[in-house]
């Protein structure tokens, strides 16, 4: 595997593949890659013939400066990993190679960015992951991109993006990787406490009661959001949110049909900002 650090090098890097035929995918990370991040790399490998994976902590899309500064770095770990999951080449840029001097343009997706993450976190955290995404996708110009369905919004994000942009790549969509408990592992997990390790399992056991309520014949969705509520507050964790949503517009349910509802749940738990979600009607876990 080779560690590229420029557009230039990126580029002169994946040319020959590219008119050899060989198809190129895109797996984009910030780093501290965990099994969550592996699983898109090994699922690259099995269907591109050029696996990229982009390791950029972007500080675009923060809207904490303490979660940036907190956020956990090791290059020389993530550079192991990539390789052994089956990467090619990662491509970890520097800040001023992504955004140089003079740097202008901003990518806003309206709608789907605006509720939940977006209320939540403020607009410039979509539009950061937006630009971003943009910009590695023009890097890189994969066959393919890769993102995880632990990160829902950003992925209807990502679709709007690629649509309303005519962006030439195929999106796949990886499944939630999870601890044994059901603890969807994230970046920032290494952050909790003991205590706060055992309250952060509420996101998945107010998700798991919020599916038991409609397997038992529950369709309202306030009912049901209500039902996850106190299933986290048993653990003393209160939600940031906890909604029922359609997934491609993330716009709120009022009951529940026969079409796909995303649930979608955020919490802090002491310095650490959780999400997770649940799919009722299709293929959740
Ligand atoms: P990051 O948080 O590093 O995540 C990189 C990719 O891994 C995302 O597509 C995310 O959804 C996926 N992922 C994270 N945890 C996962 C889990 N437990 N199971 C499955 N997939 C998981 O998301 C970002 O970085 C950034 O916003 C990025 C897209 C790189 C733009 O900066």
């Amino acid at each position: 595997m080779k560690t590229l650090r420029t557009v230039d090098e990126l580029r002169a890097g994946l040319n020959g593949p590219r008119r050899a035929g060989r198809s190129i995918g895109l797996v984009p990370t910030m780093g501290a890659l965990h099994e969550g991040h592996l699983s898109l790399i090994r699922r690259a490998r099995t269907s591109c013939d050029e696996v990229v994976v982009s390791l950029f902590v972007n500080p675009a899309q923060f809207d904490e400066a303490g979660d940036l500064a907190a956020y956990p770095r090791d290059e020389a770990r993530d550079e192991a990993l990539a390789a052994e999951a089956g990467a090619d080449v990662l491509f970890a840029p520097s800040p001023a190679e992504v955004y140089p001097r003079g740097f202008a343009t901003t990518v806003v997706v309206d709608e789907v960015s605006a509720a939940l993450e977006g209320e939540h976190r403020g607009a410039a955290h979509f539009a950061g992951v937006a630009t971003v995404v943009t910009k590695l996708l023009n890097m890189a110009q994969p066959d393919v991109v890769f993102f995880g369905q632990k990160d829902a919004q950003q992925v209807a994000v990502i679709r709007r993006l690629v649509r309303d942009l005519d962006i030439p790549v195929r999106i796949e969509v990886g499944d939630t990787i999870r601890e044994a408990d059901g603890l969807a592992l994230s970046s920032r997990n290494v952050r909790l406490r003991a205590d706060e390790r055992r309250r952060a399992l509420a996101l998945r056991r107010g998700l798991d009661a919020v599916r038991a309520c409609h397997a038992a014949g529950e369709r309202d969705a306030t009912i049901l959001a209500a039902i996850g509520r106190a299933a986290m507050a048993e653990l003393d964790v209160e939600p940031e949110y906890l909604e029922l949503v359609l997934p491609d517009s993330f716009t709120p349910v009022a009951s529940v049909g026969e079409q796909p509802v995303l649930v979608a749940v955020a919490a802090r738990v002491g310095d650490v900002r959780l999400i997770d979600n649940d799919i009722l009607n299709g293929s959740g876990q």
